[in-house]
């Protein structure tokens, strides 16, 4: 059976969900809050350490204002009400992309991954303004700043999930099969899923379903 240390997701089809069952984009965003809460129970529930969720990418500012400062307001009652519950469940928040937010989110990241830091049960990666490329491209910068030596291993160490092993699952909803600028260099090897539900439908027994399949894959990494 596969080890399995660390799953990434792409949260896609919350739009689509909203305007099919409530004519509402953003009361779709909403309802995926309820799939997020549910898949972090069961990836302590699998004893999976590591889970890196994509809520908001750098080309999402191209949405409409509305529909952005929702996807805001929102992260931040998340934030406000649920930070307690994570940390008592020992839930290790980190956030990745870059935090230039409001100075309220801002604050509030901050404070939500200084209270988690020392948590142990699970981390939470929440890419959150994030894109692959950018990333990558700033950690070549820092590497040619710093005078490192370019290569694989040093380049991993200034990507924003350093000290995160590579995803070996990654799940896009939302029948969507693209990456959409999302951890390009870390999922060099990731068993890819597909899944045609909307992030909102997505639960425990589909997230199982995957887990259960993977575990069975023959990874060759190139090998026979
Ligand atoms: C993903 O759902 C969530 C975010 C990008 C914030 P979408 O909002 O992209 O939902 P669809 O793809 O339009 O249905
Ligand atoms: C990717 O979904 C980003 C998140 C889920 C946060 P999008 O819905 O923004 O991706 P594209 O634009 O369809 O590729
Ligand atoms: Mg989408």
């Amino acid at each position: 059976m596969n080890p399995l240390n660390h799953v990434a997701i792409i949260m896609d089809g919350n739009g689509r969900w909203g305007i099919k069952h409530k004519n509402s984009r953003n009361q779709g965003h909403k309802a995926g809050l309820n799939t997020v809460e549910k898949i972090i129970r069961e990836t302590i529930n699998q004893k999976i350490k590591y889970l890196t969720l994509y809520a908001f990418s750098t080309e999402n500012w191209k949405r409409p204002k509305k529909e952005i400062n929702y996807l805001f307001n929102l992260l931040e009652s998340f934030l406000q009400n649920k930070i307690e519950d994570l940390n008592k469940k020992n839930i290790k928040l980190n956030v990745i992309g870059s935090k230039n937010f409001s100075k309220k989110l801002n604050r509030l990241i901050s404070a939500s991954e200084k209270k988690t830091s020392k948590n142990t049960t699970l981390q939470i990666n929440l890419a959150l303004n994030y894109g692959s490329k950018i990333e990558i491209i700033n950690a070549l910068k820092k590497l040619r700043k710093n005078n490192i030596k370019l290569n694989e291993t040093n380049l991993s160490k200034y990507l924003q999930t350093k000290n995160t092993p590579d995803p070996e699952i990654l799940i896009r909803t939302g029948d969507t099969k693209r990456l959409s600028n999302f951890l390009l260099w870390q999922l060099a090897y990731a068993e890819i899923f597909f899944e045609k539900k909307l992030w909102p439908d997505f639960d425990e027994k589909d997230y199982i379903k995957i887990i259960n399949k993977f575990k069975k894959i023959k990874r060759n990494f190139g090998n026979i």
